[in-house]
């Protein structure tokens, strides 16, 4: 049958309310990829997937949840709806909010949106308003000009965002057959987290699919739920993650706590290493946070502190890497300049 998108697929088993009217880019049904060359990597002895969600209709994991928002928000007659985000939910919501006819409004952080995603949200049509503070800030805002006027805050507080992302959880364990031994996941607010282990547990009650070991990795600069305190000014070159008091932190914390996991951190450095080797040993480019989970992985099995063999591990990928080629490009040597000539290109080639 024809893919409907997430609603029409696991509609009945979302919890929401019946005036909710379908809005859909086709979301969800993304790829999860073996990565055999990576497993190796880091020792071997261990089956390893990338759930791809950067292949998401505005390339995030975002769109899971905004086709439940709104929906939810469209079908009860909402004419607009607001965020705050870091990039990735503001693309997701503006390309939702134009496809109901809504308007949308996003709150970024000054000058810590990578390039994509403010393309995106201007792109489609989002009213954009930088502030002059951090994600944070912009996040007490939107919730506090929600309570007082009538615009529908499409934020991961809003719980339809968690109930539309439960999904790939289903999906994880529709496919695998059961749920991974392991799950690994960057973790900013903490929404995507508290949504993947909301969505073992109800499948593993209905279908006794099992529940994965959840591995949440905040960036060392941005890491609250590590530290056990917020964190006023998070930096980190991951900046889909770059947040100091996650919403939804404490339900971070019991998932880690109930699936026998933990939360750790993961720098800078090690982010953009596995970026790297993701894409190059198995040709899977992803935005900076979407490493984080992997480079978790790296780390625990570096330390002896999770060992990997004869488990199957899961690693969500969030972000695809075309939402931030700066990190990418700034570094780069310029790519030579060869005259159009063939002996030129062979010299080049062939040395
Ligand atoms: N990965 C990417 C690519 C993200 O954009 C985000 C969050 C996360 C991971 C973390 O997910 O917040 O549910 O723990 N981005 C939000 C945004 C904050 O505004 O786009 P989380």
């Amino acid at each position: 049958m024809t893919y409907q998108g997430l609603l029409h697929k696991y509609g009945h088993l979302l919890d929401l309310p019946p005036h909710t009217q379908t809005v859909s880019l086709l979301e969800g049904n993304t790829p999860l990829i073996q990565a055999d060359s990576l497993s190796r990597q880091l020792g071997g002895g261990f089956e390893l997937f990338i759930k791809y969600e950067g292949l998401n209709p505005t390339g995030s994991f975002k769109d899971r949840g905004m086709t439940a928002a709104v929906s939810e928000a469209h079908g009860r007659g909402a004419t607009t709806v607001i965020c705050a985000s870091t990039g990735n939910t503001a693309a997701s919501a503006a390309a939702y909010a134009a496809r109901a006819g809504l308007k949308s409004i996003v709150l970024i952080p000054q000058g810590k949106v990578a390039a994509g995603k403010l393309a995106g949200a201007l792109a489609y049509g989002a009213q954009v308003i930088q502030i002059d503070g951090s994600f944070d800030d912009a996040l007490t805002m939107v919730v506090q000009i929600t309570n007082k006027h009538p615009i529908c805050l499409v934020n991961s507080l809003n719980p339809y965002r968690i109930e539309g992302q439960k999904t790939s959880a289903f999906e994880i364990c529709d496919r695998l057959g059961s749920a991974p031994d392991w799950l690994c996941l960057p973790v900013g607010n903490a929404g995507n987290i508290t949504a993947y282990w909301a969505g073992f547990k109800q499948y593993n009650e209905v279908k006794s699919t099992g529940l994965p070991q959840v591995l949440g990795v905040q960036a060392a600069g941005s890491a609250p739920l590590v530290l056990g305190h917020p964190v006023e000014k998070p930096e980190t070159v991951a900046t889909a993650i770059r947040i100091g008091k996650p919403a939804r932190g404490e339900q971070a914390l019991q998932a880690a706590e109930e699936s026998h996991g933990r939360i750790i951190a993961a720098t800078d450095e090690q982010i953009l290493h596995m970026q790297k080797t993701l894409a190059t040993l198995e040709g899977i480019w992803v935005e900076p946070a979407s490493a984080a989970g992997l480079a978790g992985l790296a780390i625990e099995i570096g330390n002896g502190t999770l060992n990997p063999k004869g488990k199957r591990i899961v690693a969500i990928c969030t972000g695809h890497g075309m939402k931030d080629p700066d990190i990418i490009t700034k570094d780069m040597q310029k790519p030579l300049i060869v005259p159009p000539k063939l002996e030129a290109l062979e010299e080049v080639i062939l040395g």
